[in-house]
């Protein structure tokens, strides 16, 4: 679909377009209840205070958890996976960390590392393998563990590529082995099911602006039952004014400061935009535009498409005799939006092998349709006979 002359295919870094309703109730909040939720019994607080609450029920019912209180709101993913890295982890702890992961778990990773405090390893996650890859990873894991083995950290789906990880296998795995699971869920949240209780998560880290098609400012963490975490960040929150010490009750520990309210009110229907059209519909649609554009761009000659057989939400490719930024910037000439180079993961691209070129890479939405894909293949297909 365009939009202002524009075919956007970069959903993997934020949807775009949003559902009406999500625009529609982000400036709801602001013009009809912008008061500061939490701190005040005045009514636009309450009424703000109470679309927070809606918005966190929604989620709970949306990830699988019994209690509400579970959700925590951040600004994004990646403060959601800083809050769980650093309120989980201890000096002389061990990690590890699947050899696709985006930036946003590697950094805070390295640096704790680099500093002293936890070391860590990677896991394979054996991309090319056609046969028993779960059972390859899981015992790659179970090789790795340590007796200090805090915590596993894995993407549900990566970010450059459509790969999956077996998330409850490896859960099951933790879970026998004592060890906590942390699942980064920016790109399958709304894209996929996932049941934070069911799956034995111990932590589920998710963008609202992706997958849940709420606007950019909201993100959340999904807490598995009993776990507290050391806080990441202190402050204000409306309850317990006089004590020093943040309270000890979710969600409440974990969100100081004013929490985005316009931003979770578009989440909260964003969340009920996936729900009415479903996740499973939503999935086997981005399948099947990912199977047109792996055909169409497939009988271009010079493009080779990374890992095609995981179909899914996103594919990398890249055309021999250009660079993948030489790529981007000539569908952005032709109107199509999608992101070349290394999108944030530097261990993704070393496993793809991609490490030195990168790659150019496209996301599908709810709202592209086959005509976009057409153009992009027509795109690419002018730029090669351009060569
Ligand atoms: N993490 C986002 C992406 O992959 C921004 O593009």
């Amino acid at each position: 679909m365009e939009y202002g002359g524009l075919i956007y295919l970069d959903n993997a870094a934020t949807t775009y377009p949003k559902p009406p309703e999500v625009y529609g109730e982000t400036v709801k909040a602001m013009l009809n209840y912008g008061g500061n939720p939490g701190r005040g019994a005045h009514s636009l607080s309450l009424a703000a205070a109470k679309k927070i609450y809606e918005c966190r029920e929604s989620a709970a019912a949306l990830f699988g958890i019994s209690d509400p209180e579970r959700v925590i709101f951040t600004l994004n993913t990646t403060y959601g996976l800083n809050t769980v890295i650093k309120g989980m982890l201890k000096s002389g702890d061990h990690v590890l960390i699947s050899d696709m992961e985006h930036n946003a778990v590697y950094r805070p990773i390295y640096k704790m590392a680099d500093q002293g405090q936890i070391t860590y390893d990677i896991f394979h996650s054996y991309p090319h393998e056609t046969k028993d890859r779960t059972k390859r990873i899981c015992s790659d894991i179970v090789q790795k563990l340590r007796r200090n083995t805090r915590l596993v950290i894995c993407n549900h789906t990566s970010n450059i590529c459509s790969l999956k990880m077996p998330i409850k296998e490896i859960a099951e795995l933790c879970k026998r082995s004592g060890v906590r699971l942390l699942v980064d869920g920016a790109q399958s949240a709304g894209h996929e099911k996932i049941r934070v209780d069911e799956m034995g998560i111990d932590a589920l880290c998710v963008p609202g602006h992706k997958g849940l098609y709420g606007i950019q400012g909201s993100g959340m963490v999904i807490l598995g039952r009993g776990i507290k975490l050391s806080t990441l960040v202190e402050g204000g929150n409306g309850v317990n004014s006089l004590e020093g010490k943040m309270p000890d009750f979710t969600p409440e520990r974990y969100e100081a400061g004013t929490l985005p309210t316009p931003a979770v009110s578009g989440l909260c229907e964003g969340i009920k935009f996936v729900k009415a059209v479903g996740e499973e519909r939503i999935a086997e649609r981005e399948k099947e535009l990912f199977r047109q554009t792996r055909e169409r761009l497939g009988n271009i000659e010079g493009v080779k498409i990374y890992l095609p057989q995981h179909e899914g939400s996103v594919l990398l490719f890249n055309v021999e005799g250009f660079s993948a930024e030489e790529i981007g910037e000539r569908l952005n000439r032709e109107g199509i939006c999608v992101r070349s180079g290394h999108h944030c993961s530097a261990l993704g691209h070393r496993t793809l092998g991609t490490a030195d070129s990168g790659g150019v890479r496209v996301s599908f939405g709810v709202f592209n349709n086959n005509e976009d894909i057409e153009e992009l293949a027509a795109a690419v297909n002018k730029t090669v006979k351009e060569r």
